[in-house]
């Protein structure tokens, strides 16, 4: 490391640093210790859902892994640590008997993050719903929320102890739409109509949790993840500019209008007409509840054309620049775009940046070595966003990687490489990439780094 790789922009004091994952995609041991089936194991046990066939079966084993995971969390310095819990393993059938020895498993686990100084962040709905919830209707059938609530409940009476900081609900766009209405996600529905209900569903699961959390464990702290994406065009006609605010509806709007606002885009309902789905006289209210801060999962920013007819593509309309392993544009603007136009916007108490990262194509670790210098670039350029946002007073109070380690990339199966951590999937080596030795540099020092600053 060089001197210089020290001086770096500070973050405020108390910044929250960690890294995340969730469930399906690194904990395997599907069917141990009477875990239930989920829609992702039916879906990637589905011919030509995902790349390669890939399967969450064994993923990167963190279920027998944990401990040395911790090991590794501990290494990098971090503070905090945000995973989720599986729904099948806690109610293996949705609903009904709670499962203890699967709670076993996040108790053992809280308690080890917390002997590690690192805390606990814990994401209640991570995609993997139990299956048998989804052979009655799944996200679309209004009583989703009941089950849901009786699920929080459980895990909040086992973990509210020890864990103080709750996400209700993962990226509710992508839940809904790539799962019930474009039908790349479990359970790969194609019907506008159902991703509608999912959306609405997944909203109301978010409120009745913030109840169940309120009630269970009234000093923890609650609130929802989004992925949001600030959406340009770089053209200049009315239609584009029509486009780009039909798109914000769809994608941000959407969600934040009802968690911040109590209703939906009036604009985009128009839209939808018919296929909206039914929304009962007290919804709203519990989908607005009072959250204590925002999680904003952002990647890259969108852009669209008026005759862009590939929705939610990347199509002709995009400009040129860096791109990563999955072709999502590298545009660091569009983070402090976002951040500041949530808080003007919507004011939550404060925002945490609850995912962010790349998928490079690594080339296998050599002497315990993996260079990942376009990882970092992405990294500094993404915390040097996140510096321009607080500077301009937006609450933003603390920051996760996508990914603490390689994993199942969803329908990507394990051809997406976003962890700061290298997993060999043949031996489950673990092998920190120089992206984790610059994170840990950058946590350590509470300062945006060189590019450099590998130690
Ligand atoms: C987000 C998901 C996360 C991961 C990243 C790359 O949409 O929340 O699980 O797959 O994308």
């Amino acid at each position: 490391m060089t001197d210089g790789g020290r001086r770096g922009d500070g973050f405020p004091d108390g910044f929250v640093w960690g890294a995340a994952t969730a469930s399906y995609q690194i904990e395997g041991a599907v069917r141990e210790d009477g875990r239930g089936p989920s829609i992702w194991d039916v879906f990637s046990h589905t011919p030509g859902k995902t790349a390669n066939g890939d399967t969450g079966d064994v993923a990167v084993d963190h279920y027998h892994r944990w401990r040395q995971d911790i090991d590794l969390m501990r290494e990098l310095g971090l503070g905090a640590y945000r995973f989720s819990v599986a729904w099948p393993r806690v109610i293996p059938n949705g609903v009904g008997a709670v499962n203890q020895k699967g709670l076993d498993f996040y108790d053992r686990l809280v308690d080890g993050l917390l002997e590690a100084g690192i805390e606990p962040w814990l994401t209640l709905y991570h995609w993997d719903l139990p299956q048998a919830l989804a052979e009655e209707g799944g996200l679309t059938h209004r009583d989703i929320a009941g089950a849901f609530g009786e699920y929080t409940e459980a895990v909040t009476r086992r973990l509210g102890d020890r864990v103080g900081n709750w996400i209700t609900i993962n990226e509710p766009f992508v839940a809904a739409f790539l799962g019930y209405w474009w039908g790349v996600h479990a359970p790969g529905e194609t019907s506008r109509a159902a991703g509608l209900a999912a959306a609405h569903n997944l909203l109301r699961m978010h409120g009745t949790a913030m109840d169940v959390i309120r009630d269970t464990v009234p000093d923890a702290r609650a609130g929802i993840t989004l992925n949001l994406s600030p959406v340009y065009t770089l053209f200049d006609t009315e239609a584009d500019e029509e486009e780009v605010s039909i798109r914000d509806g769809v994608a941000n709007r959407w969600f934040l209008d009802p968690v911040f606002r109590g209703e939906y885009p009036d604009d985009i309902v128009r839209r939808y007409g018919d296929d909206m789905p039914e929304i009962e006289p007290e919804d709203m209210a519990l989908i607005s509840r009072p959250t204590d801060f925002l999680g904003i999962n952002y990647y890259n920013p969108t852009y669209v054309k008026a005759d862009d007819d590939a929705p939610f593509g990347q199509g002709p309309a995009w400009p040129e620049g860096e791109r990563t392993a999955t072709g999502w544009l590298v545009e660091p603007r569009g983070l402090t775009d976002l951040l500041d136009r949530v808080h003007r916007d919507y004011s939550p108490r404060e925002i945490y940046i609850t995912e962010n990262g790349a998928a490079y194509d690594d080339e296998p670790p050599l002497e315990g070595r993996l260079h990942d210098p376009r990882r970092i670039a992405y990294y500094h350029g993404h915390l040097d966003a996140c510096l321009d946002a607080i500077g301009a007073g937006v609450p933003l109070k603390g920051y996760f990687a996508w990914s603490l380690m390689d994993n199942f990339e969803w329908a990507e199966g394990y051809s997406k490489r976003f962890g700061i951590v290298y997993v060999d999937y043949a031996t489950q080596e673990r092998t920190r990439k120089d992206s984790a030795r610059w994170y840990a540099n950058v946590i350590q020092d509470n300062a945006l780094l060189d590019e450099g600053a590998i130690g």
